[in-house]
């Protein structure tokens, strides 16, 4: 299974000119790398998926940062897991904690989400972890489980193998603060148990397990490469081309040499 970079562009890359400064940066940062054992997945905002489409160089997948849970009709303002797929999405992030917070988003409409998603042939990337406030009262290993539990309910064995799941701290997000290796690790043994439970080993031996939440090339070793994890979502660093591949980089190498 290859290591899975994906970068959360987020509310940001503000007009035509500047997301084509992007792309071409990042393309000249990607020329010539064969990275073997990593793969980035880019979730630009909504406006810039058709312009991410065309310009995509198939060492890129595409991905989007929300999704509503109809396929089409009267919902002012949202966007359809239909019209992603027909933009070649192949990924939608689901429950960033930033759309828990802002937005109200519960387990519940995380669920609808990704039962939609996945209906519509779209790998969910299922975001959940703990605030500081859980974190200071010793309920991690509660809240990730009921998140991961509620997110997940009524999907099939089938669909398993399609999701993704990042483990997220909501605390360690947009700050300089990460988790030990060993804490990482502890919240993928229990995400990967729940999954087993869920889903029965052979399904849930494969899917995907990052860690989000200021990675950068400094972090990346230790919370991607020696806890063990099959990725990570950046946020932050994916706005800046040359550290998005070179994280990528790093965790190539780190499967070269194992
Ligand atoms: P960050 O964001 O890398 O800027 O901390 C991560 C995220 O929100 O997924």
């Amino acid at each position: 299974m290859k290591k899975l970079i994906v970068g959360n562009l987020k509310m940001n890359l503000l007009s035509p000119e500047e997301r084509e400064r992007y792309l071409s940066w990042l393309k000249k940062e990607l020329a010539g790398r064969k990275d073997k054992h990593s793969e980035i997945v880019l979730c630009p905002p909504f406006v810039h998926l058709e312009a991410f489409k065309k310009w995509n160089n198939r060492k890129v997948r595409l991905g989007a940062q929300d999704m509503f849970p109809e396929s089409k009709g009267s919902y002012t303002g949202e966007i359809s897991p239909v019209m992603l797929k027909n933009l070649s999405c192949e990924y939608v992030i689901i429950g960033h904690s930033e759309r828990r917070r802002y937005f109200g988003e519960s387990n519940g409409a995380i669920n609808l989400k990704i039962a939609s998603a996945l209906k519509n042939g779209l790998k969910p990337i299922l975001c959940v972890g703990e605030t500081r406030e859980e974190k200071e009262s010793e309920q991690t290993l509660s809240v990730i489980s009921n998140q991961v539990k509620e997110a997940l309910l009524g999907v099939s064995r089938a669909k398993a193998e399609q999701i993704v799941v990042a483990y997220e701290p909501v605390w360690a997000i947009g700050g300089d603060k990460v988790p030990t290796a060993n804490e990482i690790m502890e919240a993928k043994l229990l995400i990967r148990k729940i999954l087993v439970d869920l889903f029965g080993k052979k399904y849930a031996e494969s899917t995907p397990i990052l860690y989000g939440g200021s990675v950068n090339t400094k972090t990346v070793g230790g919370v991607c490469i020696d806890s063990g994890m099959d990725g990570v979502l950046i946020g932050r660093e994916s706005l800046q081309p040359h550290e998005l591949v070179k994280i990528s980089g790093i965790i190539n190498d780190s499967c070269v040499l194992k």
